[in-house]
């Protein structure tokens, strides 16, 4: 047998660089976001005059660009000036003040940090940050637990710009009060792309991602239009990908509209591509932060929180969340309001429990 006859070399593959369709890729140029950068950089410019910088709250849904924006503001800054120290975190992955201080405590290349305490930690960063100045970013800050941090960051270090990035803009009426009276967030959206835009950003990631002539025409116009529909850039990006295995695995040079339609085909429906784990995640966020209500009004603080899909989306993802066992779904009939769905969290006992 030869299973892997039909295996290209990597001059045939489709793909120059395949490592250009990883969500975390950085592209050079970041269209149609200038414009936000721009606002941010206006916070971060005083610093570099040695005066105090703004501090900003970035809001707007998932796969819309804020991640890649501000890293692009980060590294001109880096670029081109010296005396700014540049310190960010992702609080998906440091969700406690604690790693959050370790984390900082890394950038700065402080080696020390075992048997350390939060406190002992920040004395650190403060008293490296506090010699020069510094923009701090909280990348998915409503994933923190304790906002402890901040106050920290807010009351001792004393030139800063502080960046906060969340998908919820009504997190900010849960800062405590502490915090808000000291922080004065100016706040800037990021809204989904147009179609055209969408394709320009995606027309981009193609070139970088495969060989001239490997895109056979209609292709970008198709995911473009899942990629709109969906509204989150990273369901692009995962189909131009699958698209370019789809082809790899025909032995063909060139990726064709079908294998778009394939790569559609086997995802059902593209609830089930990255953007679906990433709203899975959201949503789950947003029952943790409001247990036990109806699935109706869970849906309103949805909405409010900024997310646009529909009812009968969103209620399915909340199913499947109950399908997986992260939320428990109590079915009530008979009530006031009709039957009605209870979300609720696994670990959270029902009143007659107790
Ligand atoms: N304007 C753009 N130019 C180039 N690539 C983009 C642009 N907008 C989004 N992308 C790409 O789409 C993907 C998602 O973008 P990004 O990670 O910035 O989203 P986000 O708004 O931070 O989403 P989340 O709220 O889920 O963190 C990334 O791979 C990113 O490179
Ligand atoms: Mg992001």
């Amino acid at each position: 047998m030869s299973l892997f006859k039909d295996i290209l070399s990597s001059e045939e593959s489709v793909f120059k660089n395949e490592v250009a369709l990883d969500f975390s890729f950085q592209p050079k140029i970041v269209p149609y976001r200038e414009s936000q950068q721009r606002v941010i950089a206006d916070c971060i410019k005083p610093l570099c005059v040695k005066r105090n910088g703004k501090n900003i709250l970035i809001h707007g849904p998932p796969g819309v660009g804020k991640t890649v924006a501000i890293k692009q503001v980060l590294k001109e800054l880096g670029e081109e000036i010296d005396d700014v120290q540049i310190l960010y975190v992702n609080c998906w992955q440091k969700n406690t003040t604690f790693k959050i201080f370790v984390h900082l405590c890394e950038q700065l290349e402080y080696p020390h940090t075992q048997n350390k305490g939060s406190e002992e930690l920040f004395k650190v960063v403060k008293n490296v940050v506090n010699k020069e100045s510094a923009v701090f970013v909280f990348d998915e800050v409503d994933k923190v637990e304790d906002m402890d941090f901040l106050y920290s960051i807010l009351e001792e270090v004393f030139r800063k710009s502080i960046i906060l990035i969340t998908n919820y803009p009504s997190w900010l009426q849960k800062l405590e009060q502490r915090i808000v009276s000291r922080i004065n967030l100016q706040q800037l959206a990021f809204e989904h792309y147009t179609l055209p835009e969408t394709k320009v950003i995606l027309q981009q990631r193609l070139k970088y991602a495969f060989h001239e002539d490997a895109v056979e025409p209609g292709v970008l116009d198709l995911i473009a239009e899942k990629t709109f529909a969906s509204k989150d850039m990273r369901v692009g990006v995962t189909l131009l990908r699958e698209a370019g295995m789809l082809a790899e695995e025909r032995a063909s040079r060139t990726v064709a509209v079908e294998d778009v339609s394939k790569a559609l085909e086997s995802k059902l429906d593209l609830d089930s591509t990255a953007s679906m784990a990433d709203d899975l995640l959201i949503l789950l966020e947003l029952v943790k932060e409001y247990p036990g209500l109806k699935m109706g009004e869970l849906f309103e603080q949805y909405t409010a929180g900024g997310g646009n899909a529909a009812y009968r989306t969103f209620a399915r993802k909340i199913n499947k969340l109950g399908d997986t066992g992260q939320v428990v779904l109590e079915k009530i009939s008979g009530g006031a309001d009709g039957s009605t769905t209870l979300v609720r969290l696994p670990a959270e006992k029902k009143l007659t429990e107790f």
